[in-house]
């Protein structure tokens, strides 16, 4: 594993991010914003859901309690940001990407665990590498504010990925992540109708 947390991450997703959602993205700022509050609320309930599913295991109670918490912080800081410039919170579709990538999920456990840590380890990444790929096109706040989530975002990914391996090993982890990192990067490779924080590139 590499010292920096984004190359560890550069070097685990199948793609970076085209330069065409990173124009799509500076040409819809509010958008941007609106969506980036909705992931951060869903990853809260994500880690949620899986602390009601998996109480026997305490490690990941204990991290996702933590990560849950981290989640809301970072919403309270997004709606923070969309209320000091004026943005409205409208009802936004999700995405096609997570839907997308959790249909790669086993239905059966421990199977089911294993790949669903491994989905949030994959969403964890590519939410890191968009906010590194948004910093420097942004005014100061919001070029300050990704940067400092990039951290705790290449920190949930590492803890996702801990878990998988521990909870399932090293060998299933290796065996389940390059179809699911090939088809996420399908996803942020092909064209996508609606603009979205982890959306394709726009249609
Ligand atoms: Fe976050
Ligand atoms: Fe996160």
């Amino acid at each position: 594993m590499s010292n920096n947390p984004l190359e560890h991450l550069l070097d685990f997703l199948g793609c970076a991010t085209p330069q065409a959602w990173i124009d799509a993205a500076l040409k819809n700022p509010s958008l941007l914003l609106v969506d980036h509050a909705n992931c951060e609320k869903k990853a809260a309930s994500t880690a949620l859901n899986l602390m009601y599913r998996y109480v026997e295991h305490h490690r990941l109670l204990n991290k996702l309690s933590r990560l849950a918490r981290e989640e809301l912080r970072h919403f309270e800081q997004v709606i923070a940001i969309m209320q000091r410039r004026g943005v409205a919170y409208p009802q936004l579709g999700a995405s096609r990407y997570a839907g997308e990538l959790r249909k790669q999920v086993r239905t059966h456990e421990p199977g089911r665990l294993i790949d669903t840590l491994l989905v949030g380890a994959i969403i964890e990444a590519r939410s890191c590498e968009r906010f590194a790929a948004l910093a420097p096109h942004l005014d100061d706040e919001l070029g300050d504010f990704y940067r400092s989530l990039l951290k705790s975002e290449a920190r949930h990914f590492e803890d996702y990925l801990a878990l998988a391996e521990q909870l399932g090993s090293a060998d299933e982890v290796a065996a389940r992540l390059p179809t699911m990192i090939a088809r996420e990067a399908e996803l942020i490779l092909s064209e996508d109708t609606e603009f979205r924080f982890h959306s394709g590139i726009p249609a």
